[in-house]
């Protein structure tokens, strides 16, 4: 490694000689100047010096008067002041004047200089790593920042995609959808056994194929923040209840009872259709990954500035390792359906922004083998 260069600016050349081997001995390169002027020669000559030791008391420029020169020429490089003179002013002045250290020249100085010189360019070499840490940085946060904003313009993008390609899917799928039911009606004349298998076919596909359209639309909508909530006041209760009765259907399908408690709460201000939306994914779920015969109870009750509603069923449960990936898109998890419904992983994603929208929260209670029970809550306000 090379050596770091010293300057040593001192009018009596006894002293300089004393100081240049104190400090040759102690692996320092040294340098020697007779006055100020003499030094800032000699520091232009080599700028690479790392420490100027200065006399304070010299003909010409003192030592307060050198710092000030060098530092006017935007040389920082650290200055230790020396003096014979023990007053502590010289000391504040020399400090105050961008001076590293102070010393007095007696019988110590042996010791002193170089620990003070050793102190001095320490630091200095502290603080040089700082600034280079400091700009490193600002160097990595201005890259963060710059993929950052790529991400979110390619995430709109994304969003931009998955709403057009959604949306167009939607009108041909809901045609396939309704004229095969048409169809299956006989409307058109009878069938034959095999015709209607087929037409049965084509029915669900497009009608799980379109509930995959929706769900993918209302998750770029949301994604994109244009979800925007028509508030009304209106009745829980009444809601709940028409749900209810769309579900039980469903459920009769896989032997599923919904049982319900309701007791009347005052109004809340929700978007209705939304609402459904999270209600119907809830109790779609309990059904869906229930067992036949078991039940669902669904509850609705008013603590404080909240109304909740409960969807409880005696499924599986949840193992508690994936309950953090629940509302997270696309996430199936090890509880699978039941009776071969279709599952995309995005119910509860919508769900979750719903509530969140509402600044309701979501909650999940599961333990595997005691069911789960999914609520959320709508703020009452007053
Ligand atoms: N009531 C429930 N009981 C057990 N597991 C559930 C229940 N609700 C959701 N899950 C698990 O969480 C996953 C995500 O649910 P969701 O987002 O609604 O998607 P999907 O219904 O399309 O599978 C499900 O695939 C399932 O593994
Ligand atoms: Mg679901």
């Amino acid at each position: 490694m090379q050596k770091t260069k010293i300057l040593i600016v001192d009018d009596d050349p006894f002293v300089r000689d004393m100081l240049a081997m104190i400090l040759q001995s102690g692996g320092y390169d040294t340098e020697t100047a007779e006055d100020g002027e003499d030094a800032v020669d000699k520091y232009a000559s080599a700028p690479d010096t790392g420490l100027i030791i200065s006399d304070m008391n010299m003909p010409g420029m003192n030592g307060v008067e050198l710092i000030k020169e060098l530092r006017k020429n935007k040389v920082d490089v650290p200055i230790i002041i020396l003096t014979g003179n023990n007053e502590i002013s010289v000391a504040v002045e020399a400090l105050n004047s961008g001076a590293s250290d102070y010393l007095l020249k007696d019988e110590n100085i042996q010791d002193t200089i170089m620990l003070s010189a050793e102190k001095v360019l320490e630091k200095r070499q502290l603080e040089k790593r700082n600034v280079q840490l400091m700009t490193d940085l600002a160097v990595k946060n201005e890259e963060l920042e710059q993929s950052n904003t790529k991400l979110v313009a390619l995430n709109a993008l994304k969003n931009k995609f998955l709403g057009i390609a959604a949306h167009d899917l939607r009108n041909p799928l809901t045609s396939i959808r309704g004229l095969s039911e048409i169809l299956l009606m006989e409307a058109f004349g009878p069938l034959s056994d095999e015709q209607k298998e087929y037409l049965g076919t084509i029915n669900t596909a497009s009608d799980d194929m379109l509930s995959l359209v929706n769900d993918l639309l209302d998750v770029s909508v949301i994604e994109s923040g244009k979800l925007d909530l028509q508030l009304k006041p209106g009745s829980l209760n009444a809601l709940l209840e028409s749900r209810v009765r769309m579900n039980k259907v469903v459920g009769e399908r896989k032997n599923i009872t919904l049982r319900t408690d309701f007791p009347g709460i005052r109004e809340a201000v929700f978007d209705a259709n939304r609402i459904a939306q999270v209600i119907d994914n809830l109790i779609g779920n309990a059904i869906k990954f229930s067992p036949s015969g078991s039940a669902v109870y669904i509850s609705l009750s008013e603590d404080g500035n909240a109304a909740t509603v409960r969807v409880r069923d005696e499924g599986p449960g949840i193992p508690a390792e994936e309950q953090s990936r629940l509302f997270g898109e696309f996430q199936r998890l090890s509880v699978q359906p039941t009776g071969g419904e279709k599952s995309t992983g995005l119910g509860l994603a919508i769900v979750k922004k719903i509530v969140d929208g509402h600044q309701g929260t979501l909650k999940v209670e599961s333990e595997p083998g005691s069911g789960s029970t999914f609520s959320f809550t709508i703020p009452l306000g007053g």
